[in-house]
């Protein structure tokens, strides 16, 4: 989603901020720009729709030069892709404003702006900030308190930097609902969406909080809470280790970040499982007490971090006898839901800074959940901050809009929850000493499970000119083929749907034909004659199948249905391992098709909007 860079040095900052935008290219976007201030103090702005080279190739065809600059990468939410929304937007030729989030309320401000004068040069709502400051400035010709006064109007998110061409020097940021991190550097400071923009500048950061307005120049950093008293943030040195221009030899860092899973699964278990228990103190300093009061979990989370809580769902019920609900977090915010008696929330997000996922954990805290726990691979982001409990899982950094290790990460998480509460529950030593042997299986299983590759990339050869494609599984297999299709439809463009295959029968059964490939994930487990029923459906209406199958499932390869061993493993473990080949097969087959692997059409990596 939009990505924010800004710098205050005393050397040219174009570089930086180009760097600072590639950085956070990952994150999906349609449209790049820059406002520079110069040694002049003149304003200099280069807007470009499409890549941020294209931005980058301008200024170097029309160089331009300055100490203090503000940057960003936009995905559109209000007026078109078009160079006149891209951001920054100015106000008088004297206030530069880039901006994260949503202005809910822009159309009254800008109603009342244009009543008056203030003429709007784009359709988008962030104008509505550059030209609220510049009424602000007319009054009290100080940027802060200008900036301070305006963000009172701003009804919504918002991540912004601002700039102020008569106030040369600084810049001044503002934080609600949108991340922000300040960089703090020798002589020089900075300000971005994302500390990953940063790292080539600085590894020291100031996290913003909800509400913070920050004032920045080169030599020092203040900031003020919502009540506008001068406060204190924590510095943080951070270890965080990511090179944008590294994909370690792979093409892709969805490639890439393929192949890591069994190191990041490993680095995710390490030191926090025993040879036969877990250490619940992983999950927070009083975890041990909140997980042993747990009698409901709820689970939230959007897109694959929901299908990972699906899993988990299956495992809370089975392994530690608590009830579980699970709900999509743009749902559950909005309708009036139930809370059980001793409830914990469980919100489930890669970067911790979903806006639709972190709203409901604000709203569960109203609700009155007995504590919240978060799943996340992101530390010091929102949601962490925000929870009674964290679980972070350790994927690194993951680049590829499309989520892999995040998700393989969470359901090790996951499964790690499964046994701090069923021990608390009446899980038996016997099942807890069977379900840890089996976690302390998973790196090597994975490794195993990714020799599958080059067997998936001759298969995905079948799919290139498919249009439709279906995706069955059952019982905690079911989230996994859901999954699947999740990640076809969003790099190779295929239209994929899931179901449980006992559905089958109740409507998609119509769909099967030739020409609809159906992929089928089938563990050697208790639901497999159930499954295989399914599959005799599908065979006997003509469909051509794809079955990922335990060697001792007994499918044979015909000429309706082609079969994949996947690596024999512990049933418990199952849902990990499958996900391994309908990740490659969704890699291989947007290969083929020539798709953006990494930075697929419309998608944004952290959906920081509603
Ligand atoms: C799909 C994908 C998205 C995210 C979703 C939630 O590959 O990455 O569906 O899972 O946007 O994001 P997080 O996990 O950051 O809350």
């Amino acid at each position: 989603m939009c990505g924010i860079v800004g710098a205050v040095a005393e050397r040219n900052v174009v570089e930086i901020l180009l760097e600072g935008l590639r950085r956070l290219e990952y994150r999906g976007y349609d449209s790049a720009g820059v406002a520079i201030l110069d040694d002049n103090n003149h304003l200099h702005r280069v807007r470009k729709t499409g890549k941020v080279q294209e931005l980058a190739n301008a200024l170097e065809a029309n160089p331009v030069r300055g100490s203090i600059g503000i940057a960003h990468t936009r995905w559109a939410t209000h007026g078109g892709v078009t160079e006149a929304n891209a951001h920054p937007h100015f106000s008088a030729e004297r206030v530069a404003v880039v901006h994260n989030g949503i202005i809910e309320n822009y159309q009254n401000l800008r109603r009342e702006l244009t009543a008056d004068g203030y003429h709007f040069s784009s359709d988008t709502d962030t104008e509505t900030i550059a030209h609220q400051v510049d009424k602000e400035l007319q009054q009290t010709n100080d940027l802060l308190s200008a900036v301070q006064t305006a963000v009172k109007k701003f009804d919504g998110a918002y991540g912004t930097v601002v700039m102020d061409k008569q106030d040369p020097g600084k810049v001044i940021v503002a934080r609600s609902g949108s991340p922000l991190v300040i960089g703090l550097g020798i002589g020089e400071n900075f300000i971005a969406s994302d500390q990953l923009a940063l790292l080539p500048v600085t590894r020291r950061f100031i996290f913003l909080e909800e509400g913070d307005v920050a004032e920045i120049s080169r030599t020092k950093v203040s900031v003020y809470d919502q009540t506008g008293a001068q406060v204190q943030r924590k510095v943080i040195e951070s270890d965080i280790q990511h090179d944008a221009g590294d994909k370690a030899g792979y093409r892709h860092y969805m490639l890439k970040e393929i192949h890591e899973q069994p190191v990041v699964v490993r680095n995710t278990l390490q030191g926090r499982i025993s040879e036969h228990d877990i250490n619940t103190e992983v999950f927070g300093v009083k975890a041990d007490e909140i997980l042993a009061k747990v009698k409901h979990v709820q689970i939230i989370a959007c897109g694959t971090s929901y299908h990972s809580g699906m899993t988990a769902r299956y495992w809370l019920e089975q392994h530690a006898n608590v009830s579980c609900n699970i709900e999509i977090a743009s749902e559950f915010r909005y309708r009036k839901s139930y809370v059980h008696p001793n409830s914990l929330l469980v919100t489930i997000s890669q970067s911790g800074e979903t806006a639709d996922t972190l709203a409901a954990l604000r709203l569960a805290k109203d609700l009155g959940y007995m504590a919240s726990l978060s799943i996340c691979n992101v530390p010091g982001s929102s949601l962490v901050r925000e929870s009674d409990l964290a679980f972070m899982t350790m994927a690194g950094a993951e680049i590829g809009v499309a989520s892999t290790k995040a998700f393989t990460t969470q359901l090790t998480g996951l499964l790690m929850l499964t046994a701090a509460i069923g021990k608390h529950n009446g899980m038996s030593p016997n099942q807890l000493e069977k379900m840890i042997s089996a976690l302390h299986t998973l790196p090597a299983k994975l490794e195993e499970a990714l020799t599958l590759s080059q067997e998936i990339e001759l298969l995905a050869e079948e799919f290139a000119d498919k249009h439709h494609s279906l995706f069955l599984g059952r019982g905690d297999q079911y989230p996994i083929a859901m999954e699947g299709a999740l990640k076809l439809k969003e790099i190779s463009y295929i239209h994929a749907e899931a179901y449980a295959s006992g559905e089958l029968k109740h409507g998609p059964l119509a769909l099967i034909d030739e020409n609809m490939p159906v992929i089928v994930v089938a563990p050697n487990n208790e639901l497999l004659e159930k499954l295989k029923s399914n599959v005799e459906e599908v065979r006997a209406r003509g469909g051509i199948m794809y079955v990922f199958a335990d060697k001792d499932a007994n499918f044979q390869s015909d000429d309706t249905m082609r079969v994949i061993n996947v690596p024999h493993v512990d049933q418990i473990i199952a849902p990990i391992i499958y996900t391994i080949p309908l990740q490659l097969l969704s890699y291989y087959v947007a290969v083929i098709k020539g798709t953006d692997v990494d930075q697929p059409r419309n998608l944004a990596k952290s959906v920081t909007v509603e």
